[in-house]
C-alpha cells in the first residue's frame, strides 16, 4: 500500500461518481484541504482528512509527503493520432503563409502525406516513435489515451496501425483504447470514387479489425470534402452490426450534419465541432453523446474556435481532447488544453477540469474507472509541483506542473 500524505489539496474527489458532468454542474468541482490518500494494489483504496487518518505511518510500504503539492486525477485525453510516421512542419509554413487546411489536403499534404509515408514504414518503427510519444504525455500528467488509425488507409497500412495501438495497449502503463479511422480521407486511389472506398472499408477492413478485436470504436471524418453523411451512415451502420461504437470528427469545416449522424448512432462521442449551432445543441441534448472539443486543433490551425461555453450554457456536456497528430495539433500537452480551455473558450477552472478528466473519461468509454478521485477508480494520478490554488494549474501556462506520476497504483520513473 501507498500513503500520500499532507495533501495540500486533493481534486476532483468523489463519494458518488458520475459518468459525467453537464451544464451548470460542470462548475461543481470537489476537493479536500490537508487530506490523505491511500492506493492499495492498482486502486484507490481510501481519501480523506489528515486528521482523520486511520492507520500509522508504519503500515505502508511506500509514505509520499506531498506537503504543499496537489494531487490531481490523470487527464484523460479522448482523442489522439499519437502513432504516426512523422512530423508535417512544412506544411505548417504554408499555413503561416496562408494556405487552408482544404487547400492544403488538395494538394496531396495533410493526411495523405502521412498515409503515403506510414506505407514506407515498418511496424516497429511505428510502436517506438508513438511509445516515445506516450513517455511524453505520461511526464506531462495523462493517465489514458484513445488513439486513431487513419494514416493508413489502405486494409495492410490501417491493420499496421491498428497493430501498433494493440501493442501499445499490452506495453504501456497507460489505459489505452483503439478507434479504427480507415476513414480519416480518401486515399488518391480512389479519387472521385468515395463510395467505393467506403465499400473497401466496410467489406476489407471492418471485418478484420472486428475479427482480430483491433479496434474499440469507430471513427470517420464526417465534413466537407472528406466523408458525407450518407457515407458516414453506412459507415456507422456497418461498424454497429460488429459492435463498434462511433466516436467521429464532426463539424469542423461546415455544419456538415455529422454531429447529427454522430447522435443517430449513439456515438460515444462528436469530436472538433467548430461548426456548432442551435440545432446541432439540440440535438446533442438528451443523447448519449458526448460533445468534445479540441482546442489544440482550432489554435494551430487558427480556425473559429467552437462555442464551448454557449454549449455549456445550453445544458450539455462538454469533453476537451487533445487531437494530437501531426497535421493539425502537434502537441499532447493536456495541461496546455485545460490552460487553453480557459483563456481561449472562456471555461472556469473548474469546468474545465471536469472537461479534460471526468467528461473525456466518459468520451472514451473510462469514466467507470478513471477521470477522478474515487474509492475503487484505477489509481491513475499525479502530484503537482508546489501550487498556492487549483486557478494556478490553468493559469501557469505552458509549464509542466506535475512533479510525481502514480499509474496503475506504481510510482512512474519520469
Ligand atoms: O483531427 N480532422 C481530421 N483529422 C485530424 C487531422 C489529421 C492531420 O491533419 O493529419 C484532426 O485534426
Ligand atoms: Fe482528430
Amino acid at each position: 500500500m501507498i500513503l500520500i500524505k499532507n495533501i495540500k489539496k486533493l481534486v476532483q474527489i468523489e463519494e458518488q461518481p458520475v459518468s459525467w458532468r453537464a451544464g451548470k454542474e460542470m462548475q461543481e468541482l470537489h476537493t479536500l484541504d490537508e487530506a490523505y490518500l491511500i492506493i492499495k494494489d492498482d486502486k484507490i483504496d481510501d481519501f480523506g482528512l489528515m486528521t482523520a487518518l486511520p492507520m500509522t505511518e508504519d503500515t505502508f510500504a511506500e509514505v509520499i509527503d506531498a506537503s504543499g503539492r496537489m494531487v490531481f486525477p490523470s487527464f484523460v485525453d479522448s482523442h489522439t493520432h499519437l502513432v504516426y510516421p512523422a512530423s508535417r512542419e512544412i506544411e505548417y509554413v504554408d499555413k503561416i503563409k496562408g494556405l487552408s487546411y482544404e487547400e492544403i489536403a488538395k494538394r496531396g499534404g495533410g493526411i495523405l502525406n502521412s498515409a503515403r509515408l506510414t506505407a514506407t514504414r515498418s511496424e516497429e518503427q511505428l510502436y517506438r516513435s508513438a511509445m516515445q510519444r506516450l513517455q511524453e504525455i505520461i511526464r506531462l500528467g495523462t493517465g489514458a489515451v484513445e488513439i486513431k488509425s487513419g494514416y493508413g488507409l489502405t486494409p495492410e497500412s490501417e491493420l499496421k496501425m491498428l497493430r501498433v495501438i494493440q501493442r501499445l495497449k499490452q506495453d504501456s502503463p497507460l489505459t489505452i483504447k483503439a478507434t479504427f479511422l480507415g476513414a480519416h480521407a480518401i486515399p488518391p486511389s480512389y479519387k472521385g470514387r468515395q463510395e467505393e472506398y467506403v465499400d473497401l472499408i466496410i467489406e476489407e477492413m471492418l471485418p478484420v479489425v472486428a475479427a482480430e478485436r483491433l479496434a474499440d470504436y469507430m471513427d470517420v471524418f464526417c465534413d466537407q470534402g472528406f466523408f458525407t453523411v450518407e457515407s458516414t451512415d453506412r459507415l456507422l451502420n456497418a461498424a454497429m452490426k460488429y459492435g463498434l461504437r462511433p466516436k467521429i470528427h464532426a463539424n469542423e469545416l461546415a455544419k456538415s450534419g455529422g454531429i447529427q449522424v454522430g447522435v443517430k448512432y449513439n456515438a460515444l462521442s462528436v469530436d472538433h465541432l467548430e461548426y456548432t449551432g442551435e440545432e446541432e445543441m439540440r440535438v446533442l441534448k438528451d443523447s448519449e453523446t458526448m460533445p468534445t472539443v479540441l482546442p489544440g486543433a482550432a489554435f494551430f490551425l487558427g480556425m473559429p474556435y467552437a462555442p464551448a461555453r454557449q454549449m455549456i450554457d445550453y445544458g450539455l456536456p462538454l469533453a476537451m481532447a487533445s487531437d494530437f497528430n501531426p497535421g493539425s495539433s502537434p502537441s499532447g500537452n493536456m495541461q496546455l488544453i485545460l490552460s487553453m480551455a480557459s483563456i481561449l473558450y472562456r471555461l472556469t477552472p473548474e469546468e474545465a477540469i471536469n472537461a479534460t478528466t471526468l467528461n473525456t473519461a466518459y468520451a472514451m468509454g473510462v469514466s467507470d474507472r478513471l477521470g477522478s478521485i474515487a474509492r475503487g477508480k484505477i489509481a491513475n494520478l499525479f502530484i503537482t509541483t508546489p501550487m498556492p490554488t487549483v486557478e494556478y494549474m490553468p493559469y501557469y501556462y505552458g509549464h509542466n506542473k506535475v512533479e510525481t506520476v502514480i499509474l496503475n497504483g506504481e510510482l512512474v520513473s519520469l
